[in-house]
């Protein structure tokens, strides 16, 4: 395994050698279990983590106090910005989340950027936990040739550009080209696949942004290639079909190997859009235009495996294949960033380095979500996770390792962030913006039409 920046604690190991936390007597803790002092926590993010992990503290300790701390203006996280807009059932999960919000032993802070507006140390000093469950933030990087040329994108940032998030929001892609490439084989590949193959009018009724609709509309996008550097049995990607794996696999080995046959040509024949798999292909380098002005191809090594199922590796055979096309869509994978230099990250593994969510060699600290385990899984994968570290937290707070005495929770950092011109949303602020929302959507009979200027949203708050 590569060497990794930080060491491993056993988190057995750290209650045993730790000097007992100053006033963690057994008077101190059986005030604490007798519950008589609430304990303060906060949680930074609003996705599934954040919400997960506060609905657990607050269902399990009558009298926790939970901040949720939130960069974005609006809360949910990926339920917002990333979960496709042709898949509304997945956002059901919002009404529990609300549920959460609107418990007396809960707030919602949105527009508060951790990190910047208000450091973790200052947090630890307010409250008796911290915990960070702030996603992933950033896309990696291919690392190739070509890659900063325009008609480059990652898919997270064209994700987020369908989706309404506030950054992404001028992305303005150009589709005036025939094929699109998409490296990498995920679930976030297939999905933007999706939007740029789908009709325009059968997303009309869902929530994508009326601008990404608006370049939708005129996209001149026919051909979409899903580029992946193994093969069929090591796709990433989950398809929700009452078929085995094995039918499922050799479908996919057919159609990579096989041309169609003369009745499946005939079915295809009239299709304005199509679509396909590419394996053994991993992007080397991507081709400029002659004037070298922007995207107009993609070198890709042809690769075998090494070794044998999920595990196997891509090597080079020493074989490229160019590929034209006139837009790239980056999909290998989301990353965390650092949020602040106290507290631990690994770099190579893009998390926070943790044992069940305690982070290690810090006290107090927990995780939770994608930048516990990395940026993979479910919403439901992340409940469990998020579930797991809320039990951890409650297990240090019974057993008295939490600091003691009481904390000011969000009036102390209430006062920083007033001292820093800083200006939180409540969640009845977040309330009255997709009361907002929902009315947009209405003439057009969407559910909702997204917000997308922060400061929009701030005026129609009267900030
Ligand atoms: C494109 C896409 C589509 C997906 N579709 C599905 C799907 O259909 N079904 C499904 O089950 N799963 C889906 N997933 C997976 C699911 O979204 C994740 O499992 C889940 O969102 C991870 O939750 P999280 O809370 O760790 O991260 P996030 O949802 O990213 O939440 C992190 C939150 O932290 C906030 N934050 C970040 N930095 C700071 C800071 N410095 N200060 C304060 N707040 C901060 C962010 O704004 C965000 O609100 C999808 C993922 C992607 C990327
Ligand atoms: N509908 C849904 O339920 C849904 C929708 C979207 C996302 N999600 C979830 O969100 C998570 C993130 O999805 P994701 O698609 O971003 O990530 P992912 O599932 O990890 O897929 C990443 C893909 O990129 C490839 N890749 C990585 N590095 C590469 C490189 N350097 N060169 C070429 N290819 C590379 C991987 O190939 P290798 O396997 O060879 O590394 C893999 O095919 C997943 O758990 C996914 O299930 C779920």
């Amino acid at each position: 395994m590569a060497p990794r920046c930080w060491r491993w604690w056993h988190w057995s190991t750290w209650r045993r050698t730790r000097p007992p936390l100053p006033g963690s007597t057994p008077s101190f803790r059986q005030r604490f279990s007798t519950q008589e002092q609430p304990p303060q926590i906060c949680v930074v993010g609003s996705g599934p983590a954040g919400f997960y992990t506060a609905q657990h503290l607050l269902k399990h300790h009558p009298q926790a106090h939970v901040d949720i701390y939130e960069k974005q203006l609006v809360p949910f996280g990926l339920v917002r910005f990333g979960v496709a807009p042709d898949h509304p059932e997945v956002k059901n999960v919002i009404n529990t989340f609300t549920q959460t919000a609107r418990s007396a032993r809960c707030a919602f802070r949105g527009n508060v950027v951790v990190g910047r507006d208000v450091a973790v140390p200052e947090l630890r000093a307010a409250y008796h936990a911290v915990v960070l469950s702030y996603g992933a933030e950033d896309h990696r990087a291919l690392e190739i040739p070509g890659e900063e040329l325009p008609g480059v994108f990652s898919a997270r940032a064209f994700v987020g550009w369908y989706n309404g998030l506030p950054e992404n929001r001028e992305l303005a892609p150009d589709l005036s080209c025939d094929t699109a490439v998409i490296l990498g084989q995920g679930n976030v590949a297939l999905d933007v696949a999706r939007i740029l193959l789908t009709p325009p009018e059968h997303l009309e009724k869902t929530d994508i942004t009326e601008a990404a609709l608006g370049v939708l509309r005129q996209s001149r996008v026919k051909t979409v290639w899903i580029v992946g550097r193994r093969g069929p049995l090591q796709v990433a990607f989950t398809i929700k079909v009452p078929r085995p794996r094995k039918r499922l696999t050799e479908l996919l080995l057919r159609t990579a190997t096989e041309k169609p046959g003369t009745e499946d040509a005939a079915r295809q024949a009239p299709a304005s859009r199509a679509w396909g798999l590419r394996f053994f292909r991993s992007p080397q380098q991507v081709l400029p235009s002659p004037d070298g002005r922007r995207a107009a191809g993609i070198r890709l090594a042809v690769t075998r495996l090494e070794g044998v199922g999920e595990a196997a590796r891509a090597v080079p055979t020493g074989d490229t294949e160019d590929l034209p096309c006139g837009l790239v869509l980056s999909s290998v994978g989301y990353k965390s960033r650092p949020i602040d230099p106290s507290v631990p990250f690994d770099p190579k593994l893009g998390v926070i380095p943790n044992m069940e969510g305690r982070v290690v060699d810090v006290p107090g600290l927990y995780c939770s979500g994608w930048v516990k385990r990395g940026p993979t899984g479910v919403i439901a994968t992340t409940m469990t996770d998020s579930f797991l570290t809320g039990q951890m937290l409650l297990q240090d707070l019974k057993a008295g390792l939490l600091p003691p005495g009481p904390r000011p929770g969000y009036a102390a950092i209430e006062a920083l962030l007033s001292s820093r011109g800083v200006q939180p949303v409540s969640f009845s602020d977040w309330e009255k913006l997709d009361a907002e929302e929902v009315s947009r959507g209405k003439g057009a009979g969407k559910p909702r039409e997204k917000l997308l200027d922060p400061q929009e949203m701030l005026g129609l708050l009267g900030r």
